[in-house]
C-alpha cells in the first residue's frame, strides 16, 4: 500500500467488501460502456491526535497528495480538509473528516477516549490502518451504538466500522452517456438502488458548480455483543462538476450539499 496504484486497489477491494452494491453499480456503468472516474474518496475519524486527520492523511501525502480545501459542518460538529494529488490528473481527491469531540457530552468523549486507546502503535505507523475496520471493538455492544447515535450518527458509525473508506464517488462529469446527476440517478433507480433523500435527492446546483447524490448505505446483519442487528454500512457517491469561469472544472466541495451526503449512513431499518 505505499504506490499510488497499490493503495488505492486495496482501498477499492476493501470498500467493494464492506459494500458489493458499490461494486455491482461499478460494474452496471463499465456494462453501459461508460469510464468510471473516481471524484473522490472519504474517510472519517476523531480529532484526537493519535488517529486524526493529520494521521490519516499521512498515507496520502507519502505519494504525493497536499492539503487543499477546510471546511466546518457546524450542525454536525465536524472538521473536514480535502487532498489533492499534485501530478496525476484525475487522481481522486481524498475528503477527510473528523469530530469535535469537545462539542459533545462526556460520556462520547470518554467513550471515544477509551476507543483510541486501544489503536495499536504499530498500526499508527502503516498505511493498513486505512483498511483496518474496527481495531477497538472485538464485539461492539448495542447499547454502546444506540447511546452514540443519540447524539452523533457520525460517533455511532466510526464505533462500529473504524477505519475504512467510507465511500468511493463516481465522477459524472466523465461519464458520456449518464453525464447529468438527473439521468444517473434515474438510471440507478431504474435499476433498483434506493438513494438518500435526505435534502433532496441532488444536493448543490450548478450555480453553486457541484451537484452530488449518493445511495443510502447498504445494510447488513452485524454482530453485537447482544445479538444479530441490522444496521447500514456504506454508500456510493455520484458527482458533477462545473466548469469555473476560467473554463476548468470546480475541484472543491460545498459544506453545505456535503452535510446532508454524510447522513447517507444514517441508521434506518428496511
Ligand atoms: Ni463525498
Amino acid at each position: 500500500m505505499n504506490t499510488y496504484n497499490s493503495l488505492f486497489e486495496s482501498l477499492w477491494r476493501d470498500y467493494t467488501t464492506r459494500n458489493p452494491i458499490a461494486g455491482d453499480i461499478y460494474k452496471l456503468f463499465a456494462a453501459e460502456g461508460e469510464n468510471v472516474v473516481n471524484d473522490h474518496i472519504a474517510f472519517r475519524t476523531f480529532d484526537h491526535p493519535r488517529i486524526n486527520i493529520d494521521v490519516l492523511s499521512r498515507w496520502f501525502l507519502n505519494i504525493g497528495y497536499e492539503a487543499r480545501g477546510e471546511y466546518f459542518f457546524e450542525d454536525k460538529h465536524l472538521f473536514a480538509r480535502h487532498f489533492e494529488h499534485r501530478d496525476i490528473e484525475n487522481a481522486p481527491r481524498v475528503f477527510i473528516s473528523q469530530l469535535i469531540c469537545s462539542h459533545f457530552s462526556n460520556y462520547l468523549q470518554n467513550t471515544v477516549s477509551e476507543l483510541v486507546q486501544q489503536v495499536p502503535d504499530k498500526l499508527l505507523q502503516s498505511p493498513e490502518i486505512l483498511v483496518a475496520g474496527n481495531v477497538w471493538e472485538t464485539l461492539p455492544s448495542h447499547e454502546t451504538y444506540n447511546q452514540l447515535r443519540q447524539e452523533s450518527e457520525y460517533a455511532a458509525w466510526l464505533y462500529l466500522w473504524g477505519f475504512t473508506v467510507n465511500h468511493f464517488t463516481v465522477s459524472v462529469s466523465h461519464l458520456n452517456k449518464l453525464g447529468s446527476i438527473e439521468k444517473t440517478n434515474e438510471f440507478l433507480k431504474h435499476k433498483g438502488f434506493v438513494l438518500n433523500n435526505s435534502g433532496g435527492e441532488i444536493k448543490g446546483s450548478p450555480a453553486e458548480l457541484l451537484e452530488q447524490s449518493s445511495t443510502k448505505a447498504n445494510i447488513v446483519k452485524h454482530r453485537f455483543l447482544e445479538g444479530e442487528f441490522e444496521v447500514p454500512v456504506t454508500y456510493y457517491e455520484f458527482a458533477r462538476r462545473y466548469p469555473d469561469i476560467d473554463g476548468k472544472l470546480y475541484r472543491g466541495f460545498i459544506a453545505k450539499s456535503a452535510d446532508k451526503i454524510f447522513e447517507s449512513t444514517n441508521y434506518y431499518s428496511k
